[in-house]
């Protein structure tokens, strides 16, 4: 039987990176490896221009029914003036929040061919292979109460609340833990249990479930500003690294700069598998935003899109082989020299310093 995938392209070179994904899923379904059935939806700013909010309800009710969504990203210029609460980001939040899409994957590969274009040097981070594993539905960025208070004196108090429970705990470390299985079988849980007892709970929750479900992968504790100073230190000393909304917001950003660009980064939002299906809720999607600057010029890195749609693969239609492949396509064509203008600059160290050093200063 054929599955639903749900193609949501977006703003900007959410168009353009898209369509190179339908191209390989036509491909796929014409050499006989796949059996795909697609179709496709407005979001962001388009949704905007159609039907006046960021996410129309015929297409939420697609995105509930399908088997995966591939999503472009949304937003730009054009819609700066537009409601806050249809502004274009805001369909986006509500697919994560409507479908419950609690577990953010962020992988972050630094391929030999690009190693020069890492922030760091090159032994440090060629054949780096990680993955961060960040809880997306909870903490401080929906944790209540979450307000501005004018005070008596006419000061003003901000207060975010950071609120995680065992469940939220529970499901996320067990993603990563399963995950692990399938890699280098080694986790990192990173949180602050010196200060936040948001921390204490947690690396309580991940020692217990560790040590009653998941003894036989290896587990270490770190400081989630500890883990910071890591990555940029010797990152290879990680696998998969687990951690909350904030944290993960932030450590997944450090270590996306480890591995070259952000025309290259994939994600992929996992909800909890059905109890009798084993199907889950997903969303795919590049690490990257609508990039206005470049769009419609035909320049735009599908790299992060293709490996959005190998994660796909992967994670929600158990297709290993073909994702390696995928994957294993990107490297080659690489190693081959082809490049997008984004990495193109940056095959060698001296043109890279040549050619790239303008754009290293922004910020
Ligand atoms: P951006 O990620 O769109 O672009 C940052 C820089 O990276 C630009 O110079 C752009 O040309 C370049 N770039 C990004 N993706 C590229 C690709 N695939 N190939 C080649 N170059 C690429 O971030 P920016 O400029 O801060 O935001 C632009 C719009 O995108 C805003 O409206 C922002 O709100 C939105 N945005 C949406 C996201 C999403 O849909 N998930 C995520 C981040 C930003
Ligand atoms: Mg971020």
């Amino acid at each position: 039987m054929s599955k639903n995938i749900l193609l949501l392209p977006g703003d900007g070179i959410g168009t353009e990176i898209m369509a190179e994904v339908e191209a390989i899923i036509a491909w796929m379904n014409a050499a006989g490896i796949a059996d795909f059935a697609t179709d496709k939806g407005l979001v962001g700013g388009a949704a905007y221009d159609a039907h006046k909010v960021s996410i129309s309800e015929e297409d939420m009710a697609k995105a509930t029914a399908a088997d995966a969504i591939l999503f472009g990203a949304v937003g730009g210029p054009k819609w700066a003036d537009v409601p806050y609460e249809h502004r274009p980001e805001a369909g986006l939040l509500r697919l994560r929040k409507d479908l419950d899409l609690f577990a953010n994957l962020r992988p972050a590969i630094c391929y030999p061919a690009l190693a020069d274009a890492s922030s760091l040097k090159r032994e440090v981070v060629e054949g780096l292979d990680i993955l961060i594993v960040r809880e997306l539905t909870g903490g401080t960025y929906f944790g209540s109460p979450k307000e501005i208070v004018t005070l008596e004196n006419g000061q003003k108090r901000a207060v975010d609340t950071q609120v995680y429970t065992t469940f939220e705990i529970e499901r996320i470390v067990r993603v990563a833990f399963e995950l692990a299985r399938t890699r280098n079988n080694k986790v990192f849980s990173a949180e602050k249990h010196n200060v936040m007892r948001s921390g204490v709970l947690w690396k309580e929750v991940v020692t217990r479930v560790h040590a009653e479900e998941y003894a036989d992968v290896g587990l270490e504790h770190i400081l989630a500003d500890n883990c910071a100073m890591q990555l940029v230190r010797r990152p290879k000393q990680f696998d998969v690294i687990v951690t909350d909304n904030l944290f993960g917001d932030i450590l997944s950003d450090a270590a996306a700069m480890l591995t070259g660009s952000l025309g290259m980064l994939p994600s992929a939002s996992l909800g909890a598998p059905d109890a009798t299906t084993g199907s889950r809720k997903a969303l795919y999607e590049p690490v990257h935003g609508s990039a206005p600057d470049i769009t419609g010029k035909g320049v735009a890195n599908p790299i992060a899109m293709i490996g959005s749609l190998a994660m796909a693969l992967r994670y929600s239609f158990g297709m290993i082989e073909a994702a390696e492949k995928l994957d294993g396509a990107i490297a080659t064509t690489l190693a081959s020299g082809l490049r997008t203008g984004d990495i193109a600059a940056r095959a060698s160290p001296r043109s890279a310093r040549r050619r790239w050093a303008p754009r290293c200063s922004r910020p």
